[in-house]
């Protein structure tokens, strides 16, 4: 089984990578840092791990990955759409986009469509800030709205709750989580991660984040609930519609599909 995991040179996805690599799934790890990528693949315990390098802030580098993993593998048990950034302030592209919700949300769904029929399963590392997500559908790099690194960031997790919900509407059995506070390198100059990182207890290591993840790439809930959002390793229930509402899925479906193929 082939399990491509994005984000893998660090934190969960790393986390996950040995996890499923332990449960004998070959594991294809995606990042930036090619060296990191390559120390990581070295020392899992199951199949020869395989490393490709890409950067999600460029559009045409996603392009790239997605042909590569065309060319190499006929079929791809797992995706695991995890690399994730928060920025504390608003930079552009060179694609013209935010950086968060292109890194976040533009570029996986831009290679999730690009593997379209090769995939079997799609986890998605969302979060908890999902829930505050405000997203509007013609403004994802907030232009033409207030702009807040916390707000943009909870937009981008709410994309990947919907694009969730309309990769199951179409048939794929998809499902994103949220892995809990993980004590890893995101966010590092956000005060509020400062803040839990420095309660005793409350952030757990990335093992613990990368649970939910090999969970869902595992288990028959990974089909089963599919279009779901799932905290660790429970459906959530109660969420708002801006997380769940398919025609809302649908509408960011329209407007990040023209994004992302200009
Ligand atoms: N930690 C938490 O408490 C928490 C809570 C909720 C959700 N999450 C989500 O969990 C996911 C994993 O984050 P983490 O906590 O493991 O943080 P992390 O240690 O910072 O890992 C983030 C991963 O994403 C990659 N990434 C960042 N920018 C990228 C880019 N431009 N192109 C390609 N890859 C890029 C990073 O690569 P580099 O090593 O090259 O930077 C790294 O592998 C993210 O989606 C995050 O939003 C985390």
């Amino acid at each position: 089984m082939i399990s491509v995991i994005t984000g893998a040179s660090a934190g969960i996805g790393a986390a996950a990578a040995a996890e499923l690599s332990r449960r004998g799934h070959r594991v294809v790890l995606v990042g930036r840092d090619e060296r990191r990528l390559k120390e990581i693949a070295g020392g899992l315990s199951g199949p020869k791990g395989e490393v490709l390098r890409c950067d999600f802030a460029s559009l045409e580098d996603v392009r790239r990955l997605a042909s590569q993993l065309l060319e190499r593998y006929e079929r791809i048990g797992v995706l695991a759409n995890n690399a994730g950034v928060w920025s504390r302030t608003r930079q552009i592209t060179s694609d013209g986009h935010e950086l968060m919700v292109q890194v976040n949300h533009l570029a996986p769904f831009l290679l999730t469509h690009s593997l379209a029929d090769h995939v079997d399963r799609v986890v998605t590392t969302s979060s908890r800030a999902a829930r505050t997500g405000k997203l509007d559908v013609d403004d994802l790099s907030r232009a033409r709205r207030r702009w807040n690194a916390w707000i943009q960031y909870g937009d981008t997790k709410q994309a990947n709750a919907l694009f969730t919900v309309a990769l199951a509407a179409r048939g794929t059995a998809a499902t994103c989580f949220h892995p809990g506070v993980i004590r890893t390198g995101f966010a590092p100059d956000a005060l509020l991660m400062r803040l839990f990182l420095a309660t005793p207890g409350y952030a757990k290591p990335p093992e613990h984040g990368a649970r939910p993840l090999a969970y869902l790439a595992t288990h028959e809930d990974g089909i089963k609930h599919a279009g779901r959002y799932f905290d660790g390793e429970t459906p959530a229930e109660r969420l708002p519609a801006t997380m769940t509402d398919p025609d809302l899925a649908e509408r960011l479906w329209r407007s990040t599909l023209a994004a992302t193929h200009p």
